[in-house]
């Protein structure tokens, strides 16, 4: 089969690999449809060049057709219509009960200390071949490959793999008063998504930072605040200083950062990140894990803009250890933080009906971008640099 592969620092390409077979009675073989290009996609694609390898199959939002399932499969079978979550879990265990599929006891990378395994997310994350490609092995898949209805087109239910849950955990976890208000700091498919459902669960007031004029602009055309912050100049409290003049007072309640490490702003970033794409993989892993870089940007934009009292949800992918991060403020502010990779296969059996009886998100024109899956290299490339309005790229083996 064809699939999208890792070759270097910002190089993917479409390579010709065996297909996958079923190797537990456990797994689904899907065909896959449709499968979307992440931001967390991104930080494979350059910051976390030195945990890939070379060859490893990218991708963890699919969706397709089941192709032959294992003898203990019985949710799904062959011809069933299905989006697969990104992150792996049983579904059984008590992890998973808890509705806490992230830190499933039965997929949980143990080698590296690490939670739940992700489709196509390193060694670090299972080394578990990923959705961009034309078929995909599915483990677990009595829960892992979650039916959705014939009908509508793909771009329906393919954020379920991950936008859609990702969005809606980051909005559980702001805890936004009834008819308060809420910050989202970047907008992209999670931020921009994050935003729809704040409006949708009763937020009164929905305020959305970045700096690209057009995913302001798609914010502010349902409703959303912008405020473009190249207009501080990179002066975090110039900017929470404008929020709280804005809102009256204390800052927001609810703020969700949903950015990352490869956040704009620092000068340092670029920096660091091109050093340890220079250095040899095992001291670059090392200088990626201790070094405490600041990639943190967007974050500490969060920790200054967030109310006293608040509560500080964080979507953003961060990886490494020793990064300076402003406890001092968090603890004065008496703040709330929760984190984490969305308990994505949990979070799908809530939100599916909202997609098929009202389709409330809005959700088939979210994507910019429809391309063959043969056309992965180029796209990412316009995906990294916000090029030609790209915004949510799916491709299609
Ligand atoms: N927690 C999870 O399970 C989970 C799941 C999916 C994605 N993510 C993470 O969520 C983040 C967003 O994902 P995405 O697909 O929307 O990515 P994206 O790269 O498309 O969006 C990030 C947005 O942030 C903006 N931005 C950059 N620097 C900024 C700054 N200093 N202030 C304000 N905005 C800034 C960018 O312009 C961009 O629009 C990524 O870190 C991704 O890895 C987490
Ligand atoms: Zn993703
Ligand atoms: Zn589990």
């Amino acid at each position: 089969m064809k699939a999208v592969t890792w070759q270097a620092k910002r190089t993917v390409s479409v390579e010709e690999v065996p297909d996958p077979q079923l190797l537990e009675s456990t797994d689904a073989i899907i065909k896959i449809t449709s499968t979307a290009i992440c931001g967390s996609d991104l930080h494979l694609y350059e910051v976390m060049t030195p945990f890939m390898e070379k060859g490893d199959i990218m991708g963890h939002e699919p969706m397709g057709i089941v192709q032959e399932v294992g003898s203990a499969v019985t949710n799904v079978k062959p011809g069933d219509r299905v989006v697969i979550p990104f992150n792996i879990a049983c579904g059984e265990c008590a992890m998973c009960l808890r509705g806490l599929t992230t830190q499933c006891e039965t997929t949980q990378v143990r080698e590296h200390d690490r939670g739940a395994a992700l489709f196509g997310y390193t060694k670090l994350y299972g080394h578990v071949p990923g959705g961009q490609a034309e078929y995909l092995r599915v483990p677990h898949a009595n829960f892992m490959a979650k039916k959705v209805p014939d009908g509508p087109s793909d771009d329906r239910f393919l954020y379920l793999s991950d936008v859609l849950p990702t969005a809606w955990q980051a909005v559980k976890y702001a805890n936004i008063p009834e008819n308060g208000t809420v910050v989202v700091i970047g907008l992209g498919p999670i931020g921009e998504m994050a935003t729809r459902i704040a409006q949708q669960q009763g937020a009164e007031t929905v305020i959305g930072i970045d700096l690209v004029p057009e995913r302001l602009a798609r914010t502010a055309a349902h409703g959303v605040i912008p405020v473009d912050i190249r207009e501080f100049e990179g002066d975090q409290q110039k900017l929470a200083q404008f929020i709280r003049e804005k809102l009256g007072g204390n800052g927001p309640a609810a703020v969700i950062e949903a950015v990352g490490m490869e956040a704009h702003g620092s000068p340092n970033v670029k920096l660091v990140q091109q050093l340890t794409g220079m250095l040899p993989d095992a001291a670059a892993q090392k200088v990626f894990t201790t070094a405490g870089m600041d990639r943190l940007f967007a974050l500490h934009s969060a920790i200054e803009l967030v109310g006293r009292g608040g509560t500080l949800s964080i979507s953003g992918v961060y990886a490494g250890q020793a990064d300076p991060i402003s406890l001092d403020a968090l603890f004065d502010k008496q703040v709330t933080v929760r984190m984490g990779q969305a308990n994505a296969p949990f979070w799908t059996q809530e939100i599916l009906p909202l997609l098929t009886d009202d389709n409330l998100f809005d959700v088939d024109n979210f994507a910019t971008h429809h391309l063959s899956l043969d056309e992965a290299p180029h796209a990412y490339e316009i995906f990294q640099k916000k090029e030609d309005n790209a915004f949510k790229i799916i491709l299609k083996p």
